[in-house]
């Protein structure tokens, strides 16, 4: 028996590739309706564009050898990179703010579970060159315009918001140090995965006091822009970025998304990268991993490219996303069979039968015929089976009758420039 396809990696039989195709001619679709427009780049890249700044996590997932030349390698596991590269190399002569969107396949050496694979189609929304808040807003709104249109609604998705500068100034007002605070965000980007106690131990583990733990986890529950500012709004860093969210969540407003999202300092991103707003967008009930993920990276740029640029986006996987919208009965793609089959009454025929074929076809329309001699019986039970509509039936004498194949109802059809009339 044939092997199947390695672990985590997928077979597109026509259908599912009808379906993934589905979610791709979307995101395409309401990323152009946003302004941005598509680039792309290459599936390998040097190893070290990686290792420098994409973080532990995704470095021990990626897939990476020795190439024929020597040179250290890997396919990519996401595209930010990538494309902080590109708008690095060219970022004098660029328009700002960029806003360009790609659609590459991803490769990760993850343990495949649901929702988790070792290859996935990922959305890349990004803008670069804007500090304002309008922009993180802009964003979102393409994230939720995305899944709106596939047919969720804000009771199915929320979208999770956090800002990585807030939650190091919260963190700083209680004392916790710089060097303990990437332990804290790590604990934090876990603890709906893990149980409290390993949370709170963990954080103990890090030295910090027990109120200070306690107060850490207050952080994680439910907040609100007013119950932070109450709390520890007396802090000039803390009411800073409170300010610049409470702009932010304006601008959502006026975007008509405001209802979509809600503050919530769980949200960490396991990505290194990020330096201020940060979100996710989630099934509303918790059953699936994150929809999407993404937020500003301000000095990326300059890192790996030596351009002092702010920028900021969002990977959008194809994954989780149609796990979604199969379980919610939302992926209606199906297989379209062709607009006509061409049959013919004489074996004789084939030759005019393929004429008229390629008629129809040079004008647009998708057409199939039997390419060995059948009868016609034969060959309207096929057309049926490949799904089209309608028959076009040469006769004997040459007529052209088109036959709708749900109602057997017939007429008789001539083919004027490619069309039947
Ligand atoms: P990420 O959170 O690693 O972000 O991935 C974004 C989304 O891609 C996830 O929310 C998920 O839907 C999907 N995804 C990631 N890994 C897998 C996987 N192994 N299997 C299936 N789906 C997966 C990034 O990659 C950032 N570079 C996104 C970004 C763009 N940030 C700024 N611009």
């Amino acid at each position: 028996m044939a092997k199947g396809a390695l672990p985590g990696f997928r077979d597109f039989y026509p259908q599912e590739f009808a379906e993934r195709d589905y979610l791709l001619k979307h995101w395409r679709d309401v990323a152009r309706r946003f302004a941005f427009v598509e680039y792309d780049g290459p599936p390998l890249e040097p190893l070290d564009l990686y290792t420098k700044k994409s973080g532990d996590e995704i470095v021990g997932q990626l897939y990476n050898f020795t190439d024929k030349g020597g040179r250290e390698i890997s396919l990519r596991p996401e595209m930010t990179p990538t494309f902080a590269r590109m708008v690095a190399a060219r970022a004098n002569a660029l328009r700002k703010p960029v806003r360009w969107f790609s659609v590459p396949q991803l490769f990760r050496y993850e343990r495949q579970q649901k929702g988790r694979l070792r290859e996935h189609f990922q959305l890349n929304v990004d803008i670069v060159g804007e500090v304002d808040v309008a922009a993180d807003a802009e964003l979102l709104s393409v994230a939720i315009e995305i899944v709106r249109v596939l047919g969720l609604t804000q009771n199915d998705v929320r979208a999770r918001i956090s800002d990585r500068r807030l939650l190091r100034a919260l963190l700083a007002t209680l004392g916790v140090s710089e060097e303990q605070s990437g332990g804290v965000f790590a604990v934090i980007d876990k603890i709906e995965r893990q149980p409290l106690d390993i949370s709170r131990e963990k954080l103990s583990a890090l030295g910090l006091a027990d109120g200070v733990v306690e107060r850490i986890i207050g952080l994680t529950g439910r907040v609100s822009l007013d119950g932070l500012r109450a709390e520890y709004g007396a802090d000039a860093a803390v009411n800073e970025c409170l300010g610049e969210l409470g702009r932010y969540f304006d601008c959502l407003d006026a975007l008509g998304v405001g209802a979509w999202a809600e503050l919530d300092l769980k949200i960490v991103r396991g990505l290194a990268y990020y330096t201020g707003i940060v979100f996710e967008l989630f099934d509303a009930h918790g059953e699936f991993r994150a929809i999407c993920g993404g937020g500003r990276y301000d000095t990326l740029l300059k890192s790996l490219g030596g351009v002092d640029l702010p920028a900021l986006g969002f990977g959008m996987g194809d994954v989780v996303l149609g796990e979604l919208l199969r379980h919610r009965g939302l992926m209606p793609a199906t297989l379209a069979g062709p607009d006509y089959w061409v049959a013919y009454s004489e074996p004789a025929q084939r030759a005019e039968a393929m004429r008229v074929s390629q008629a129809l076809r040079r004008a647009g329309a998708s057409v199939e015929y039997a390419l060995r001699p059948q009868q016609l019986g034969r060959q309207l039970k096929a057309a049926s089976a490949a799904g089209a509509p309608e028959a076009v039936i040469l006769r004997e004498d040459g007529t052209l009758i088109l036959k709708s194949l749900a109602s057997g109802e017939e007429r008789t059809v001539r083919l004027s420039e490619g069309r039947l009339v």
